[in-house]
């Protein structure tokens, strides 16, 4: 099994799976080593159905269709899609997707909810949309992709079904007071992803204050 480190630095996106299936017992493996995520006081708020049925995955597929063709939209202005101040109401951009093309034959597909009456929205009386409830369900997405790495699988967090997730709610039988965190793909990936394009750490790192000097010289 690779070290810590070394999954921490080589884990990258993989959106193309091989045929080889990911049996239930290797998922509930998986789902039993991401629950030791920390969440805000320990509420583990997250939910996770797994979306085996090619039906829903294609009727999910074709909510994130329309929000990918407005994120290539958005991207081709330069802009970060759907950040602050990016550019909305633009045409749709109809691009292929081949993770959703293919979305009734990967591996394991997983909705990931999380309960919002166990998260403590520390910033959630501020005049800006809050950030901090997502502190407390993505460490544990991010804990499904390294257990799934650990087993020499692959996969990727999207977010995009969360743009749809009025329309998603009845399909997955979301509860109320629940909202739709990730989607998260896993499969034996066709290249696993080892060099990754990160920023180094003298550009966001600084010394005291965030408009302090450099931390790493
Ligand atoms: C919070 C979050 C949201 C993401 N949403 C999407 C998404 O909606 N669709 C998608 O294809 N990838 C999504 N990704 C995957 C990122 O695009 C990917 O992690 C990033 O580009 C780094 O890619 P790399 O590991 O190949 O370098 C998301 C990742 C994170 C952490």
């Amino acid at each position: 099994m690779i070290d810590i480190l070394t999954a921490i630095r080589t884990t990258g996106a993989a959106r193309a799976f091989t045929d080889e299936p990911v049996d239930d017992a290797t998922v509930r493996d998986i789902l039993d080593d991401a629950r030791f995520a920390p969440s805000g006081g320990n509420r583990q708020p997250w939910r996770v159905a797994v979306v085996a049925d090619r039906t829903l995955r294609a009727e999910l597929a074709a909510l994130m269709r329309p929000v990918w063709a407005e994120y290539v939209a958005i991207s081709s202005t330069g802009a970060t899609p759907f950040a602050l101040g990016s550019p909305n109401g633009l045409d749709p951009v109809d691009v292929p997707n081949p993770l959703l093309d293919a979305i009734a034959d990967v591996p394991v597909v997983l909705a990931i909810a999380a309960d919002r009456r166990r998260i403590a929205l520390m910033d959630g009386d501020l005049d800006r949309p809050a950030m901090t409830g997502g502190a407390s369900v993505y460490p544990f997405c991010w804990n499904l992709l390294l257990a799934a790495r650990a087993r020499d699988l692959g996969g990727v967090m999207t977010t995009f079904l969360s743009r749809a997730e009025p329309a998603a709610r009845p399909l997955l039988g979301l509860p109320d007071d629940h909202v739709l965190a990730a989607t998260i793909f896993l499969g034996h990936p066709v290249q696993q992803p080892t060099k990754l394009r990160r920023a180094s750490v003298n550009s966001f790192a600084t010394l005291n204050r965030f408009d302090g000097d450099s931390f790493d010289g």
